[in-house]
């Protein structure tokens, strides 16, 4: 057989070089699978000749020798920390600080993303990968480089011959978002416990006893300082080395940026506070360095950090606080939500005391107890979440929580059917925490959108025992209002005059407003269209509603188990004798089939409908109008300005109407369409 060494010499240099394009730039030239096959022919040629493997082929990542694992290195150069400022006025001090000191500004800054992970030390020995170290006390730190020669960004050798004897790099390792929910969605199904943040994840699959779980982890690195090196080329600039490390193989993140002034600094920071989340991974805030290595020199050291460096840390979005209690509260469908209850703490821009906590599986599974110190995220504006417990600042006082059997607000039992991961109240109406959360999505904006019946409204009804289920709005009287604070004539016959106008609403929002499990507006108005009445609603079999268009076997099943409930019929038959509309008139003169499996799109401006006119006309006589072209559509209505589905309707080949052609599609049916 022809002598191995060159094959084996080319496939090692392609495989760096497609590693590299994946890993480093993010622009692979070749697909996984060819990637794959040149894998295995490296590593059936190494099985076959022993004695031809070295330490650092990429088929090596794996397996290096253990023996040194978490072993104490001394770093060739102390890992400094930074000074940490918390807002850009603080800055913008150090910035001045730094002027007096040079007696001028300094030429440059690097901004670079602060990056949420753990801090570590590449050594390269001649252009191979002989160490990787945690920060440790800053002097010595631990020897992970088993673990950390597994990342596959991390190069084992660098591009190019023009490499240092000797080079320290600091960066930080890091878990992707994605790889941080795959593992805990894993972690989940295995019934394990789940990392609180990506940042302890990293940890945690760098200090790994065994490498092989590592490898599995999906760990990245970013590399953003050079420490000691020995026999290089030499940079005047910071951004010069990185640029660099670049070049030779190693992630820089792109982005960092060099610019000239306090300005530019402030503006960066503005820039990156707002992207933050639209990364693919955590930062925590902003690195800002003096560029030029001089200008760093003629700065020097604290005894714990550079003064030409600070790290400025985005306002926080995990904090601890501690969980004083777990309570429940009652939602509109009688749903029992348990939510934590919190020592207030600020994060993410606001005051963050509650937390809901979903239901009782979701509690355990956090293994959440009262008493326990939490992490709590608020990202953005996003609602605050409790991440899980800190379980090593157990004192062992804490109280693991679960479900009441009573409701806390009106005594029935709560109970939980099987297979099902939400507990109910079951006092209906009796329950006055349901009828709170029932009555503001009854009057509120999208059911009978009563003006005026506003949450401080309902507790007043309903501490004053004013009404005792939905049908008492409707039998109010002026008088059982007039007199308590707030409610004069004025505003009382304001709220008579709302309550009015709601009792003639429409059948579709009364279907709405009802909050029949899985009928929303679209819904609501579907059954309100094929229905027209309360009474033909509740005694439509199942069958029926199934074969409506847009009624899925689901929605269907949930209205016949709601019009089959007495408690539903009977507060049907007492809006009803409140006044209540329960019925819409039948379209007059209409063919209520005519357009049977017609499907249109409108865009653009119509002179004669309004765009609710022209689908309301569609559907009365039984077509649909849907939002976007497809395959689907029988015509796309063109009015004034139309946008981009005109032109997807040319691309497509679907009929174009104009309103004059819509009009006597309306009065003619399909007949009207113009031949394909
Ligand atoms: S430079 C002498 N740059 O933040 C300068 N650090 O206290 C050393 N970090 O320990 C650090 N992103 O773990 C630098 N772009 C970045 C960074 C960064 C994250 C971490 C690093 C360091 C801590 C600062």
């Amino acid at each position: 057989m022809a002598d191995p060494t060159a094959r084996i010499e080319e496939l090692r240099r392609l495989l760096r070089y497609h590693g590299h394009r994946y890993h480093v730039l993010d622009a692979p030239e070749i697909s996984d699978a060819e990637y794959d096959a040149r894998y295995r022919e490296l590593e059936a040629l190494e099985e076959a000749h022993p004695d031809l493997v070295t330490p650092d082929s990429p088929t090596r990542r794996v397996g290096a020798p253990a023996s040194g694992l978490f072993a104490p290195i001394t770093h060739r150069e102390r890992m400094f920390s930074l000074d940490n400022a918390e807002t850009p006025e603080q800055v913008e001090a150090w910035e001045a600080r730094l002027e007096r000191a040079l007696g001028r500004p300094p030429s440059g800054f690097s901004c670079e993303l602060k990056i949420d992970g753990l801090a570590v030390s590449l050594t390269y020995e001649g252009g191979r990968l002989t160490r990787a170290a945690t920060r440790g006390d800053g002097i010595t730190g631990e020897d992970v480089t088993a673990n950390v020669r597994t990342v596959l960004g991390v190069p084992l050798v660098l591009l190019g011959d023009d490499v240092p004897s000797v080079m320290e790099v600091r960066g930080e390792i890091y878990m992707p978002l994605d790889a941080f929910e795959a593992l805990n969605a894993a972690q989940a199904e295995a019934g394990e416990r789940l990392f609180v943040n990506p940042r302890n994840a990293a940890a945690g699959a760098v200090r790994q006893k065994d490498p092989s779980v590592t490898a599995t982890r999906r760990l990245a690195v970013w590399v953003y300082q050079m420490g000691h090196v020995e026999g290089g080329p030499a940079f005047d600039s910071h951004t010069g080395a990185m640029a660099w490390l670049r070049d030779h193989g190693l992630p820089v993140n792109p982005e960092g940026e060099r610019v000239a002034d306090t300005a530019g600094v402030l503006a960066y920071l503005d820039r990156a506070r707002e992207s933050r989340h639209d990364l693919a991974y955590q930062t925590d805030g902003v690195v800002v360095k003096v560029d030029e290595l001089a200008d760093q020199r003629e700065l020097g050291f604290t005894a714990k950090s550079p003064r030409w460096a600070i790290a400025y840390k985005f306002p926080p979005e995990e904090q601890t606080t501690r969980l004083v209690g777990i309570e429940v509260n009652i939602g509109r469908t009688g749903a029992a939500t348990p939510y934590a209850v919190m020592e207030p703490v600020f994060v993410g821009g606001a005051t963050v005391t509650n937390a809901t906590l979903h239901n009782q599986d979701e509690i355990a599974r956090k293994d959440l107890r009262i008493g326990d110190t939490v992490v709590v995220r608020r990202a953005g504006d996003v609602i605050p979440e409790v991440v899980g417990p800190v379980p090593s600042l157990r004192t062992g006082d804490e109280v693991v929580w679960s479900m009441p059997a009573t409701c806390p607000f009106c005594g029935n039992p709560i109970t939980r059917a099987e297979g099902e991961a939400v507990a109910r109240c079951t006092g209906g109406f009796d329950c006055p925490g349901r009828l709170r959360e029932y009555l503001a999505h009854f009057g509120g904006r999208s059911g009978m959108d009563i003006e005026g019946l506003g949450a401080k409204t309902v507790d007043l009804l309903l501490s004053e025992g004013l009404i005792r289920d939905p049908s008492g709005i409707f039998t109010l009287q002026p008088g059982d209002l007039l007199g308590f604070e707030g409610w004069g004539e004025v505003s009382v016959g304001n709220l008579m005059a709302a309550i009015d106008a709601a009792r003639g609403r429409p059948l579709g929002r009364l279907l709405t407003a009802l909050g029949i499990p899985l009928v929303g507006g679209t819904v609501a108005r579907t059954l309100a269209r094929r229905f027209l009445s309360m009474d033909r609603l509740l005694d439509a079999t199942e069958e029926e509603l199934a074969a409506i268009d847009g009624i899925g076997p689901e929605i269907a099943a949930s209205v016949r188990a709601w019009s089959a409930d007495p408690d539903n019929r009977a507060l049907v038959e007492r809006l009803a004798a409140a006044g209540v509309r329960t019925a819409d008139p039948e379209p007059e003169g209409v063919d209520r089939g005519l357009l049977e499996g017609v499907t249109l799109v409108v865009t653009g401006t119509l002179e004669g409908y309004s765009r609710e006119a022209a689908k309301t006309a569609v559907e009365d006589r039984g077509g649909k109008v849907a939002g976007s072209v497809s395959g689907k559509t029988t015509a796309v209505v063109v009015g004034a300005s139309p946008g981009s589905k005109a032109a997807r309707a040319g691309d497509l080949g679907v009929t174009i109407l104009d309103e004059a052609a819509f009009t006597r599609l309306l009065e003619e049916g399909p007949a009207a369409l113009p031949d394909p």
